[in-house]
């Protein structure tokens, strides 16, 4: 007997229980249409956790993720939890899950939908038909490097340390991620660091060019400095395919492209580990946007970037290309015929509320399946 797809949902904080809730309908409109049934589970991290257990990630809810063959994650974090210890802070709760994991590679698309050119800070014609792949390595770098720490001098003078730090198998593996997905993309894949100040960046330049050569000839593979990347990034975002660069750097340029889109609401993430034996590897997905606590518990939150995540582990852990094209094609035709949650409302309109969202989305896969 198979067994079916065990999904773990972490919905969290914020606005993630709700943007979660649509995502479960369009779960289980899975199961009563296409036959793509999901046996699911529940557990809280974030702050959600550490009110009700005293850790952002309890132990319990890392070892389901670990079972899961895949996890959902809708947001952690809050202005609730400010004052609480770094170690017990909802941002650590998600740091830790990524590492027991061991997701490495994280991968943001910024997507612009056609629908939403106008809305870019930028002119439409500079983001019109964007489509980047930000390839982010996770869980090493100056996020996780030793030592770490502020320590008390005497006289009143305190020091601060973070350190950046990558061994080769760490560039290798995040590497290759890159170059395999931009195998299938349009081929062009930049390399960003700092090696003009930072010898961990001529590292990774150096080993970044080394797979490149050995094991993928035929990628167009640049170099660029993480400053440079930032400004080509606003002034001409089309150049690029895929970058692949350190966790630092990344969450800076992911936030950056995303926003190029016009659509920081509407972005997925996919963070991905190592496959096992039997080519499975431990996943988690999540939308780009926080928590956004200003907004939550109203119905006003945009459920889309969520259920696009969802779309991502039916591609990336569960191989269902039919039902992720369905439903991506689905969020295009709702966004098509002008229907808009408050962050990307028209002027003049009214905005969806999250559940009515959710409710166009499903009638739209309604209507494609046949
Ligand atoms: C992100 C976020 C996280 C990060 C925070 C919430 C820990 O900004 O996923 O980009 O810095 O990685
Ligand atoms: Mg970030």
């Amino acid at each position: 007997m198979t067994q079916n797809p065990q999904l773990l949902l972490l919905a969290g904080d914020g606005i993630g229980p709700e943007v979660m809730a649509e995502t479960r309908r369009v779960i289980a409109w899975l199961g009563d249409h296409r036959g793509l049934v999901f046996d699911l589970e529940e557990d809280l991290v974030g702050g959600c956790a550490f009110d009700a257990e005293g850790h952002p990630a309890p132990s319990s809810m890392i070892a389901k993720a670990l079972s899961a063959d895949a996890v959902l994650l809708g947001a952690v974090g809050g202005p609730k939890w400010a004052g609480v210890d770094y170690a017990h802070r909802p941002e650590q709760g998600l740091l830790d899950l990524r590492k027991s994991l061991g997701l490495f590679a994280n991968l943001r698309p910024a997507i612009c939908f056609d629908a939403l050119k106008e809305a870019s800070s930028l002119k439409p014609e500079l983001v019109s038909g964007l489509d980047i792949l930000i390839v982010r390595e996770l869980i090493g770098g100056i996020y996780f490097g030793e030592p770490a720490g502020i320590e008390d001098l005497g006289n009143g003078q305190r020091r601060g340390v973070n350190t950046q730090v990558y061994t080769t198998p760490e560039i290798h593996r995040v590497a290759r991620v890159a170059f395999d997905l931009t195998g299938k993309r349009k081929g062009r894949l930049t390399s960003v660091d700092k090696a003009n100040v930072m010898v961990s960046g001529l590292l990774w330049r150096e080993e970044v060019q080394k797979i490149g050569d050995a094991e993928y000839p035929d990628i167009q593979l640049d170099h660029m400095y993480a400053d440079n990347c930032a400004m080509q990034l606003v002034r001409s975002p089309k150049q690029f395919d895929v970058i692949v660069t350190d966790n630092l750097f990344g969450d800076l340029l992911s936030d950056e492209a995303a926003m190029l889109t016009g659509s920081l609401g509407m972005l997925p993430s996919a963070s991905i580990g190592a496959k096992d034996e039997s080519g499975k590897a431990h996943a988690l997905y999540e939308p780009v946007h926080g928590s956004a606590p200003d907004i939550a518990g109203q119905g006003k939150a945009n459920p889309i970037a969520m259920i696009l995540s969802f779309v991502m582990a039916l591609r990336y852990s569960f191989n269902r290309e039919v039902e992720a094209d369905l439903i991506d094609q689905a969020v295009r035709n709702v966004l098509g015929q002008g229907l808009r949650t408050a962050d990307i409302v028209l002027q003049g309109e009214t905005p969806l509320s999250t559940a009515a969202m959710g409710d166009a989305i499903l009638s739209e896969m309604e209507s494609l399946n046949v």
